[in-house]
């Protein structure tokens, strides 16, 4: 029987890890091992547990760590989109989603979605470089990417400046108040509001395919989803599609931003990153190991449970600390090191494990391969600019490091 920890472990110096917006964390993650793993953060009012196998255990059983949504009111539920949102469900009803955005977004269908909607927003995208000397590429392009992409899945238009930039600003309101934990009533309110627009924005399209189905996203959750057992109404399908646009957007962005990131920062692994599609693969895994772009996931403790030497209790929240995990030294040696030959490459947490593990992972590394080779081909000269702002760790749950101020030099 192992001994009981009551909240005696605690973050070092006061410090929680919501205070590290635009703060590099991986200092205090550091301190945080060396306490030990799960300890107890005041500010957050949570365990964080940063231990890879404890992190992995707590992912596999939902029966005892639930996700955020399973107290999720009304109003969290609205913010989320409603419906048929894959995060909202639970047991069959989550199993049934999961199939069916695994059909949607299964690695055999990555190579024509790679094909029709990801290397023409791509070729937009870098034309928008033309001509210019020097580019911020986190906003410049990493940032104008993955919604475009979901837009033309979705079978809507990717040349909306407006209602891009407006859809990610609404996401962000989201992202905002979830990192929150839930819980700050201000923040709440804006999520709503962003989340009444993006319905404004969807609707229209989700009623004009379920008369004239297409090819698209849209038309395949009202004509595919049903033969998942899937009962769908109008907001059941808006809810599928909100989340597509919410989970594949922002994250992505943050996604090619890291792998950018990693081949600008040092000559050596941008030329691996030029010089092989398997080392590119092994930059954009890294990129995902080494700065974690969701960094943590809040779970519920359903039932008393023994995690490492504590027991957490019912109704208590842990915040499944990833970014932290994917250098647990136990797992990863030399972990803060870029090392494009480790034996397994996908095995880190980037994209959770288990039950809620993310669905649109192929697609993702596809976006990020991609706009990693396609900038680092058409600009054989591209160089961070010396005399420009360099990058830093931005934001807090969902981040990245930016900006990415470049040299871009003659095109080829
Ligand atoms: C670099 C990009 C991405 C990262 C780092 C990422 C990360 C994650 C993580 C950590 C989770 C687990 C959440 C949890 O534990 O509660 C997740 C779930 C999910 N992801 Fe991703 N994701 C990315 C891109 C995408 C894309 C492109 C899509 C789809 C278009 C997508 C769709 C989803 C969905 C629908 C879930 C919910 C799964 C469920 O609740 O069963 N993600 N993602």
């Amino acid at each position: 029987m192992s001994m009981t920890q009551e909240r005696t472990r605690t973050c070092p110096m006061g410090e929680s890890v919501v205070g590290f917006a635009d703060r590099d964390p991986f200092g205090f993650y550091e301190q945080l091992r060396e306490a030990g793993s799960p300890i107890w953060d005041e500010q957050a009012k949570a365990w964080l547990v940063h231990d890879f196998d404890q992190c992995l255990a707590a992912e596999r059983d939902e029966s005892r760590f639930a996700n955020a949504y399973v107290f999720a009111d009304d109003t969290v539920k609205e913010i989320k989109g409603g419906g048929a949102n894959i995060t909202l469900s639970r047991d069959g009803d989550h199993v049934k989603l999961r199939r069916f955005h695994f059909k949607l977004l299964s690695a055999a269908n990555i190579e024509s979605y790679r094909q029709n909607h990801i290397a023409p927003v791509l070729a937009a995208s870098l034309a928008r470089l033309d001509g210019r000397e020097t580019a911020e590429l986190a906003a410049d392009y990493a940032a104008i990417i993955p919604a475009r992409v979901i837009c033309s899945l979705l079978g809507m238009p990717t040349d909306d400046d407006a209602m891009v930039a407006e859809i990610l600003a609404c996401n962000d309101a989201i992202v905002a108040f979830i990192a929150s934990g839930y819980r700050d009533l201000d923040l709440k309110e804006k999520a709503l509001a962003a989340s009444h627009r993006l319905n404004e924005m969807l609707l229209p399209f989700i009623r004009a395919r379920r008369e004239n189905p297409a090819d698209d996203f849209i038309s395949r959750v009202w004509r595919e989803a049903p033969d998942f057992g899937i009962d769908l109404d109008e907001a059941g399908a808006l809810g599928i599609c909100r989340e597509l646009f919410f989970a594949g957007s922002d994250t992505t962005v943050h996604g090619i931003a890291n792998a950018l990131y990693l081949v600008l920062a040092d000559p050596k692994v941008m030329a691996a990153a030029r010089d092989s599609e398997a080392a590119l693969s092994a930059v954009v895994e890294e990129s995902l190991r080494l700065m974690s772009v969701v960094q943590f996931r809040h779970r519920f403790c359903m039932q008393d449970t023994e995690v490492g030497d504590t027991t957490v209790k019912k109704g208590e929240m842990i915040i499944l600390l990833h970014a932290a995990a994917n250098r647990d030294p136990e797992r990863f040696p030399c972990p803060a090191e870029v090392d494009l030959e480790r034996p397994e490459p996908t095995g880190h947490l980037a994209f959770a494990r288990g039950t809620r593990s993310c669905v649109g992972s192929s697609l993702a590394r596809t976006e990020m391969m991609e706009a990693t080779k396609q900038i680092i081909e058409r600009f054989p000269n591209l160089h961070l600019d010396p005399s420009a702002e360099p990058p830093s760790f931005r934001a807090l749950y969902m981040r990245s490091m930016g900006p990415l101020n470049v040299i871009l030099g003659p095109s080829a």
